[in-house]
Protein backbone atom coordinates (compact mmCIF):
# COMPACT_ATOMS: atom_id res chain seq x y z
CA UNK A 1 0.00 0.00 0.00
CA UNK A 2 1.11 3.85 -0.96
CA UNK A 3 0.79 5.69 1.68
CA UNK A 4 2.09 9.95 1.61
CA UNK A 5 4.40 10.71 4.34
CA UNK A 6 2.99 14.08 4.99
CA UNK A 7 5.60 15.44 7.50
CA UNK A 8 7.55 15.48 4.29
CA UNK A 9 5.08 17.91 1.97
CA UNK A 10 4.27 21.44 2.28
CA UNK A 11 2.26 23.77 0.71
CA UNK A 12 4.32 27.01 0.55
CA UNK A 13 1.82 30.19 0.32
CA UNK A 14 1.70 33.60 1.45
CA UNK A 15 -0.57 37.05 2.17
CA UNK A 16 -0.06 37.61 -1.30
CA UNK A 17 2.37 38.03 -4.44
CA UNK A 18 5.88 39.45 -4.10
CA UNK A 19 6.21 38.09 -0.37
CA UNK A 20 9.13 35.39 -0.91
CA UNK A 21 7.44 32.45 -2.04
CA UNK A 22 10.07 31.71 -4.53
CA UNK A 23 12.79 32.84 -2.75
CA UNK A 24 12.44 31.42 0.30
CA UNK A 25 11.49 28.10 -1.14
CA UNK A 26 14.81 28.19 -2.94
CA UNK A 27 16.64 28.99 0.27
CA UNK A 28 14.96 26.16 2.06
CA UNK A 29 15.44 23.72 -0.63
CA UNK A 30 19.58 24.64 -0.73
CA UNK A 31 19.96 24.56 3.30
CA UNK A 32 18.00 20.78 2.93
CA UNK A 33 20.36 19.83 0.09
CA UNK A 34 23.57 21.90 2.37
CA UNK A 35 22.74 19.49 4.95
CA UNK A 36 22.84 16.21 2.51
CA UNK A 37 19.06 15.79 2.78
CA UNK A 38 16.78 15.26 -0.56
CA UNK A 39 14.34 18.00 -1.72
CA UNK A 40 12.05 18.92 -4.80
CA UNK A 41 9.38 21.75 -5.33
CA UNK A 42 7.11 21.77 -7.74
CA UNK A 43 5.13 25.44 -8.82
CA UNK A 44 2.09 23.68 -10.70
CA UNK A 45 0.11 26.69 -11.37
CA UNK A 46 2.17 30.02 -12.79
CA UNK A 47 0.76 33.28 -14.08
CA UNK A 48 2.97 36.15 -16.03
CA UNK A 49 5.04 33.56 -17.44
CA UNK A 50 7.35 34.29 -20.45
CA UNK A 51 9.64 31.46 -22.15
CA UNK A 52 12.10 33.87 -23.03
CA UNK A 53 13.11 34.75 -19.25
CA UNK A 54 12.33 30.81 -18.22
CA UNK A 55 15.71 30.87 -15.86
CA UNK A 56 14.22 33.52 -13.58
CA UNK A 57 10.86 32.19 -14.14
CA UNK A 58 9.47 30.72 -10.43
CA UNK A 59 10.14 27.18 -12.14
CA UNK A 60 13.21 28.38 -13.41
CA UNK A 61 14.78 29.20 -9.91
CA UNK A 62 13.34 26.72 -8.16
CA UNK A 63 15.20 24.10 -10.71
CA UNK A 64 18.57 26.01 -9.98
CA UNK A 65 17.85 25.45 -6.40
CA UNK A 66 17.32 21.63 -6.86
CA UNK A 67 20.65 21.58 -8.99
CA UNK A 68 18.68 20.79 -11.86
CA UNK A 69 19.09 22.67 -15.83
CA UNK A 70 16.59 24.87 -16.86
CA UNK A 71 14.89 23.47 -20.28
CA UNK A 72 11.48 23.80 -21.21
CA UNK A 73 10.63 20.02 -20.71
CA UNK A 74 12.17 20.44 -16.83
CA UNK A 75 9.68 24.15 -16.64
CA UNK A 76 6.89 22.09 -17.94
CA UNK A 77 7.34 18.98 -15.71
CA UNK A 78 7.34 21.31 -12.29
CA UNK A 79 5.14 23.51 -13.82
CA UNK A 80 2.14 22.31 -16.26
CA UNK A 81 0.11 25.21 -16.38
CA UNK A 82 1.84 28.39 -17.20
CA UNK A 83 -0.33 31.18 -18.73
CA UNK A 84 1.48 34.77 -19.85
CA UNK A 85 -0.74 37.52 -18.49
CA UNK A 86 0.34 38.82 -15.04
CA UNK A 87 -3.02 38.36 -13.29
CA UNK A 88 -4.79 36.14 -10.85
CA UNK A 89 -4.34 32.75 -12.47
CA UNK A 90 -8.14 32.21 -12.77
CA UNK A 91 -8.33 35.73 -15.66
CA UNK A 92 -4.66 34.66 -17.14
CA UNK A 93 -6.68 31.39 -18.50
CA UNK A 94 -9.55 32.82 -19.27
CA UNK A 95 -7.75 35.34 -21.32
CA UNK A 96 -6.38 31.84 -23.26
CA UNK A 97 -9.44 31.05 -23.57
CA UNK A 98 -9.17 28.24 -20.82
CA UNK A 99 -10.30 27.36 -17.31
CA UNK A 100 -7.99 25.82 -14.34
CA UNK A 101 -9.06 22.32 -13.99
CA UNK A 102 -8.56 21.73 -10.49
CA UNK A 103 -8.83 18.35 -10.35
CA UNK A 104 -5.67 17.87 -12.11
CA UNK A 105 -3.56 20.20 -10.81
CA UNK A 106 -4.95 18.25 -7.44
CA UNK A 107 -3.75 14.67 -9.05
CA UNK A 108 -0.87 16.34 -10.00
CA UNK A 109 0.24 17.52 -6.63
CA UNK A 110 -0.76 14.29 -5.35
CA UNK A 111 1.31 12.55 -8.15
CA UNK A 112 4.27 14.86 -7.08
CA UNK A 113 3.84 13.74 -3.22
CA UNK A 114 3.72 10.14 -4.11
CA UNK A 115 7.32 10.12 -6.13
CA UNK A 116 9.04 12.60 -4.65
CA UNK A 117 11.79 11.22 -2.80
CA UNK A 118 12.43 13.53 0.67
CA UNK A 119 11.34 16.69 0.98
CA UNK A 120 8.70 18.46 -1.60
CA UNK A 121 7.13 22.16 -1.21
CA UNK A 122 4.36 23.10 -3.60
CA UNK A 123 4.55 26.57 -4.26
CA UNK A 124 0.86 27.98 -4.37
CA UNK A 125 0.04 31.06 -6.76
CA UNK A 126 0.13 34.85 -4.74
CA UNK A 127 -1.89 34.68 -1.62
CA UNK A 128 -3.81 31.90 0.28
CA UNK A 129 -7.27 33.22 -0.73
CA UNK A 130 -6.01 33.63 -4.47
CA UNK A 131 -9.31 32.98 -6.58
CA UNK A 132 -8.78 29.59 -8.58
CA UNK A 133 -12.10 29.61 -10.65
CA UNK A 134 -15.44 31.16 -9.74
CA UNK A 135 -15.69 28.93 -6.41
CA UNK A 136 -12.37 27.60 -5.05
CA UNK A 137 -9.81 29.54 -3.70
CA UNK A 138 -5.99 28.50 -3.04
CA UNK A 139 -6.59 27.47 0.06
CA UNK A 140 -9.29 25.40 -1.11
CA UNK A 141 -6.49 23.98 -3.20
CA UNK A 142 -4.51 23.30 -0.20
CA UNK A 143 -7.24 21.70 1.83
CA UNK A 144 -8.06 19.48 -0.76
CA UNK A 145 -4.20 17.89 0.10
CA UNK A 146 -4.38 17.45 3.40
CA UNK A 147 -0.67 19.03 3.73
CA UNK A 148 0.74 21.49 6.17
CA UNK A 149 1.29 25.27 4.98
CA UNK A 150 4.15 27.05 5.19
CA UNK A 151 3.29 30.63 5.03
CA UNK A 152 5.74 33.59 3.90
CA UNK A 153 5.31 37.18 4.80
CA UNK A 154 7.27 40.10 4.57
CA UNK A 155 8.60 42.95 7.06
CA UNK A 156 6.48 46.09 5.99
CA UNK A 157 4.02 48.32 8.03
CA UNK A 158 0.91 46.09 7.43
CA UNK A 159 2.42 42.62 7.82
CA UNK A 160 1.00 41.67 11.00
CA UNK A 161 -2.71 42.03 10.60
CA UNK A 162 -2.17 40.44 6.72
CA UNK A 163 0.11 37.77 8.49
CA UNK A 164 -3.03 37.11 11.33
CA UNK A 165 -5.87 37.29 8.83
CA UNK A 166 -4.06 34.80 6.42
CA UNK A 167 -3.45 32.62 9.64
CA UNK A 168 -7.20 32.50 10.58
CA UNK A 169 -8.38 31.98 6.87
CA UNK A 170 -6.30 29.06 6.98
CA UNK A 171 -7.28 28.25 10.92
CA UNK A 172 -10.87 28.23 9.21
CA UNK A 173 -10.15 25.45 7.06
CA UNK A 174 -8.24 23.17 9.46
CA UNK A 175 -5.34 23.65 7.62
CA UNK A 176 -2.13 23.32 9.74
CA UNK A 177 0.56 25.77 9.94
CA UNK A 178 4.11 24.34 9.76
CA UNK A 179 5.96 27.74 10.20
CA UNK A 180 5.62 31.45 9.26
CA UNK A 181 8.41 32.54 8.00
CA UNK A 182 9.68 36.32 7.44
CA UNK A 183 11.21 37.31 4.89
CA UNK A 184 12.70 40.83 4.54
CA UNK A 185 13.09 42.44 1.03
CA UNK A 186 15.28 45.64 2.15
CA UNK A 187 15.08 47.40 5.47
CA UNK A 188 11.53 47.00 7.09
CA UNK A 189 10.05 49.35 9.53
CA UNK A 190 11.02 47.69 12.35
CA UNK A 191 13.86 44.73 13.10
CA UNK A 192 12.77 41.22 12.01
CA UNK A 193 13.02 40.10 15.92
CA UNK A 194 9.67 42.71 16.40
CA UNK A 195 7.75 41.83 13.64
CA UNK A 196 7.93 37.96 14.83
CA UNK A 197 7.21 39.20 18.84
CA UNK A 198 4.13 40.96 17.58
CA UNK A 199 3.20 37.79 15.88
CA UNK A 200 3.69 35.61 18.60
CA UNK A 201 2.07 37.83 20.84
CA UNK A 202 -1.56 37.49 18.57
CA UNK A 203 -1.54 34.40 17.05
CA UNK A 204 -3.48 32.38 20.06
CA UNK A 205 -4.09 29.03 19.31
CA UNK A 206 -2.84 29.24 15.93
CA UNK A 207 0.91 28.42 17.31
CA UNK A 208 3.03 27.52 15.18
CA UNK A 209 6.70 28.32 14.67
CA UNK A 210 7.94 31.74 13.70
CA UNK A 211 10.91 31.99 12.11
CA UNK A 212 13.25 34.42 9.95
CA UNK A 213 14.96 33.04 6.74
CA UNK A 214 18.28 32.07 7.26
CA UNK A 215 18.29 32.69 10.84
CA UNK A 216 20.03 29.90 12.93
CA UNK A 217 17.81 26.90 13.27
CA UNK A 218 15.25 28.48 11.10
CA UNK A 219 14.91 25.12 9.45
CA UNK A 220 13.88 23.24 12.62
CA UNK A 221 10.58 22.54 12.32
CA UNK A 222 10.78 20.51 8.84
CA UNK A 223 10.46 16.59 9.85
CA UNK A 224 13.31 14.73 9.46
CA UNK A 225 13.22 12.52 5.94
CA UNK A 226 11.56 9.28 6.08
CA UNK A 227 10.59 6.69 4.07
CA UNK A 228 7.87 7.52 1.59
CA UNK A 229 6.14 4.59 1.46
CA UNK A 230 5.34 1.59 3.79
N1 LIG B 1 15.10 38.20 1.05
C1 LIG B 1 15.19 38.68 -0.19
N2 LIG B 1 16.29 39.33 -0.59
C2 LIG B 1 16.40 39.83 -1.83
N3 LIG B 1 15.45 39.68 -2.80
C3 LIG B 1 14.33 39.04 -2.46
C4 LIG B 1 14.15 38.50 -1.16
N4 LIG B 1 12.94 37.90 -1.13
C5 LIG B 1 12.39 38.07 -2.35
N5 LIG B 1 13.22 38.74 -3.14
C6 LIG B 1 12.96 39.13 -4.54
O1 LIG B 1 11.65 39.72 -4.58
C7 LIG B 1 10.93 39.29 -5.73
C8 LIG B 1 9.65 38.57 -5.29
O2 LIG B 1 10.01 37.37 -4.59
P1 LIG B 1 9.40 35.98 -5.04
O3 LIG B 1 9.40 35.85 -6.52
O4 LIG B 1 10.11 34.92 -4.27
O5 LIG B 1 7.89 36.16 -4.52
P2 LIG B 1 6.68 35.14 -4.64
O6 LIG B 1 5.92 35.21 -3.37
O7 LIG B 1 7.20 33.81 -5.04
O8 LIG B 1 5.80 35.78 -5.81
P3 LIG B 1 4.68 35.06 -6.74
O9 LIG B 1 3.38 35.29 -6.05
O10 LIG B 1 4.80 35.84 -8.04
O11 LIG B 1 5.05 33.62 -6.90
C9 LIG B 1 11.89 38.43 -6.52
O12 LIG B 1 12.54 39.21 -7.48
C10 LIG B 1 12.87 37.92 -5.46
O13 LIG B 1 14.13 37.59 -6.00
MG1 LIG C 1 6.80 32.71 -6.70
Amino acid sequence: MTSFNMMNHYFVTSTGTDMGKTYVTAAMIRALRAQGRMAHAIKPLASGYDAAQAATSDAGMLLAAMGRAVSDEAIAAICPWRFAAPISPDMAAAREGKAIDMAAVIGFCQAAMAAAPGHLFIEGVGGAMVPLDAARTVRDWIAALGVSAVVIVGNYLGTISHTLCTLEALAAAQIAVAAVVVNEQGEGPVPVAETIAALRQHQGGLACPIVAVDAPGWLEWIGEQRPERD
